[in-house]
Order: C-alpha cells, then structure tokens, then sequence
C-alpha cells in the first residue's frame, strides 16, 4: 500500500491506474478505523480493481464544544489496518491540502441536509458536504462507498452526487455491529465499561419499534413512542433524538406507507451514540 500527503502524488498514482484501465473504488474516512469500515474497504475492493481510502478528520464538520480535538488518532495503526485489508492507496492529507490558503467554497445541500441531525448540529451537513465534494472531486473515483450507520450523510450525498452529476456510483453498505447489536462506531471507544454494556440497548430499542411496526402500527408517534419507553429500561442511556423520516426524501412522515428511516442519537455520558433502522414500504 502506498501513502500520499499531496495532490501531486494522489493525481500521479491515480492517473497511471487509469492509464491503465484500472477501476478506482473509494472510502472516504476520519480514520480510528473499526470492522465497520474495513468492511466498506471490503465492499470497494469487490467494485474496482484498485482501492483508495482517505483518513481525514475533518474541522468543518465539527460544531463549536464538540469532539474535533479528542476525535481518536492513530494513522500508523489505521495505515497498518489498510494494508492489511489489501487497500491500494490511503490518501492521508493534512488540513491545507483539503483547505489550501484562500478555500472559499461551502456546499450546501438543501432538504435532506436541514433536518434531524442538520438542525441539531448546525453546520455539520456543510461540512460534509464540501470535504466529500472537494475528495471525490480529488479523486474521480467510479465507486465511493459510505456506511448506512450514518443514513442522513448517505442521503446528501446521493442529493450531492446528483445535483454536480458527479461521474461516481455512489454504494451504502450495511451497518456492521458488534455481537450484542452495538453499531461500530470510533466514538465507542469513549465508553467505560459500563456503558458499553448499557449501548446496545439503542439498537434493542430500535428493534422494539420496527417490531411495533410489524405488528401493524401505522402512526409514527407510537411507533416513536415504543422505541422510547423500551430505551428507557436502560438508565444509563438519555435520548438525545428521535426522528422517524421518509427514508429517501428525510422527511417526517404522517403514516408508515412507505420505507421510513428510524434514527436515534443517544448520550452515554459525554459521548453521543447513533444509529437506525429502515423499515416499512
Ligand atoms: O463518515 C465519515 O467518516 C465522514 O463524515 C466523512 C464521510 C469521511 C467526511 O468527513
């Protein structure tokens, strides 16, 4: 596996695969990297013959008093990961080459960026939105592969990929979770001991709901109301959010007709957990 700082050297390494007739799959990354995102790795390297993966922990998609300072970092063990999984090129760049002197450019998707977590943390979506714009645009992958733990994220940028028609198949890959049902996130990582036991009970609670659902609830202020009152069996965890949403347009939904997303944040003491489910349709 090669490791590039610089434009010069992605472009350079890039080009000659493409020279080649190579196809380029890509996993963008903050890096703490888990099975969650070796299995996005696993997903890229079934797309293209050669994979990139970008470890970047990105300033602008962290709000003021949130975790940018203490997000875990530890490239040597995540380069190591990489190679291990058989990964062609991480791309490793440093703040100014994502943001060189004079960046002046946000991109801003409107809609399915504005509600849930886009209300909650103000700023986050814009974030997200320009790095993944300014990567893929580094990049010009064929494939770029994003995880469904992070479900909003993957609706602005289909929104995003579309509206730039960016030449990139755009892949969701499944949320891999521990074997209590804990979703694979870096924040785990945070937890005490006794909170980790405590987080499964939010993909419990999530289950609880669909399961409502299943059952023949239609409204989703029950179905809401299911995964709230089974959430709080556990003390330890305080719900942060709960929104139950058209799982392609992220709107509130009246009735559970279609596929609807069910996404969650939670609080384990100073660390905010999410997940999801999908389900109806
Ligand atoms: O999901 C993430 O790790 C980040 O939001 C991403 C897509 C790498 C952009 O910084």
């Amino acid at each position: 596996m090669k490791t590039v700082t610089n434009v010069f050297d992605l472009r350079s390494t890039l080009g000659a695969w493409r020279e080649k007739g190579q196809r380029i799959a890509f996993v963008p990354t903050m890096g703490a990297l888990h099975a969650g995102h070796l299995a996005l790795v696993d997903h890229a390297r079934k797309s293209a013959g050669k994979v990139v993966v970008s470890i970047f922990v990105n300033p602008t998609q962290f709000g003021p008093g949130e975790d940018f300072e203490r997000y875990p970092r530890d490239l040597e063990a995540d380069a190591e990961k990489l190679r291990d999984a058989g990964v062609d090129l991480l791309f490793a760049p440093p703040v100014d080459v994502i943001y060189p002197p004079g960046f002046a450019t946000t991109v801003h998707v409107a809609g399915v960026s504005e509600g849930m977590e886009g209300a909650r943390r103000p700023g986050h979506f814009d974030g997200v939105a320009t790095v993944v714009a300014r990567l893929l645009c580094l990049v010009l992958p064929d494939v770029a592969v994003f995880g469904q733990k992070d479900a909003q994220q993957c609706a602005v940028v289909m929104r995003l990929v579309a509206d730039l028609g960016l030449p990139v198949e755009v892949r969701v890959a499944p949320t891999v979770r521990e074997a209590d049902g804990l979703a694979l996130s870096s924040r785990n990582a945070y937890l005490t001991a006794a909170e980790r036991t405590a987080a499964p009970a939010l993909f419990r609670a999530l289950l609880v709901a669909q399961l409502v659902h299943e059952l023949g609830e239609k409204k989703p202020e029950k179905v809401l109301k299911a995964f709230r009152l089974a959430l709080e069996t556990e003390p330890l965890i305080s719900l942060d959010s709960a929104d139950l949403v058209d799982a392609a347009t992220m709107r509130p939904v009246e009735k559970i007709d279609r596929s609807v997303l069910l996404a969650a944040a939670v609080k384990l003491g100073r660390t905010r957990l999410i997940d999801n489910v999908v389900f109806g349709g």
